[in-house]
């Protein structure tokens, strides 16, 4: 069993739960996820890790309940305990001094971008980051990705904080007067695919994370399978990460999309933060 030592409600429908798990907070570097399963009966979750401590033995993630699954993990209070927590699972980050770069966060995916800024931090980079979200409060983790930026732009799409707009408007006026060397995108399958279109334009390479097309995370379900470079790949295998300008995405958002409008089940409801942006 691993325990849950901390857990912190971020919004209405996002946590933050740090598991003791020293076995995987010894080895995880940016980039990489784990698997949990919350009790015997449940689906195995996939996720990106936020973050890891090494000292205090935790793993730190940040889970949207919005489906049965993610609900079943919400509901377990903080000393208490779940089944299963294996990892750190997949490639990590190749994190080393590329100059300055920038980091884009959407959603969720501002929780696994984190790690990756801190990192290219920690190596010397100047790390730009990007953060936004549909409205103010489902805007996440802004102070920590503060402490890890050079420069943190925010953006909200409805305008309720911050700069009105989308992440790619923030990053193209960005890429207008600024030369940068690499960029990470992690959120909505939309999101990571509007992102490449707009830094494409300026041969800028572009980091993308996949771990939202993950089922069972094992390389067995295949539900993660991805065209790279006109290549077969699996996320959970090969990736997550994979250069975005190498992803077809149009193949992907359209397999994904086998999720969405069918009878409610709790795969559907997990992957919606992927789903459901694809669909605006
Ligand atoms: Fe099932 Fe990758 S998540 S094969």
């Amino acid at each position: 069993m691993y325990k849950i030592v901390r857990k912190e409600r971020l919004n209405e429908v996002t946590w933050l739960f740090d598991i003791e798990a020293p076995a995987v907070a010894q080895k995880a570097q940016p980039g990489q996820f784990i698997i949990l399963r919350v009790a015997e009966k449940s689906e195995r979750i996939p996720l990106t890790i936020y973050d890891y401590s090494s000292d205090k033995g935790t793993v730190s993630i940040v889970v949207q309940a919005l489906g049965k699954s993610t609900h079943q993990l919400a509901e377990v209070p903080e000393n208490g305990s779940i089944l299963d927590f294996v990892g750190p699972l997949g490639h990590s980050t190749e994190i080393k001094n590329f100059g300055k770069v920038v980091c884009v966060g959407g959603g969720i995916g501002v929780a696994p971008i984190f790690p990756i800024a801190r990192a290219l931090k920690q190596a010397g980079c100047e790390v730009i980051s990007i953060i936004g979200a549909r409205t103010k409060d489902l805007l996440i983790l802004e102070d920590q990705m503060k402490q890890v930026s050079d420069r943190l732009l925010v953006c909200t799409d409805d305008g309720t904080y911050a700069k009105k707009g989308f992440v790619t408007q923030v990053l193209q006026e960005l890429l207008d007067s600024e030369k940068v060397a690499r960029a990470w995108a992690i959120g909505p399958l939309l999101m990571m695919k509007a992102v490449c279109d707009v830094s494409r334009g300026y041969k800028l390479k572009t980091i993308v994370s996949l771990n939202c097309i993950m089922v069972d995370g094992t390389g067995m379900c295949g539900s993660c399978r991805v065209s790279v470079d006109g290549k077969t790949m699996f996320a959970c295998v090969d990736g997550p990460e994979f250069d975005g300008h190498e992803v077809n995405f149009e193949e992907l958002t359209y397999r994904q999309n086998r999720f969405v409008d069918k009878e409610k089940c709790s795969l559907e409801d997990y992957r919606s933060e992927c789903q459901c942006q694809a669909q605006k």
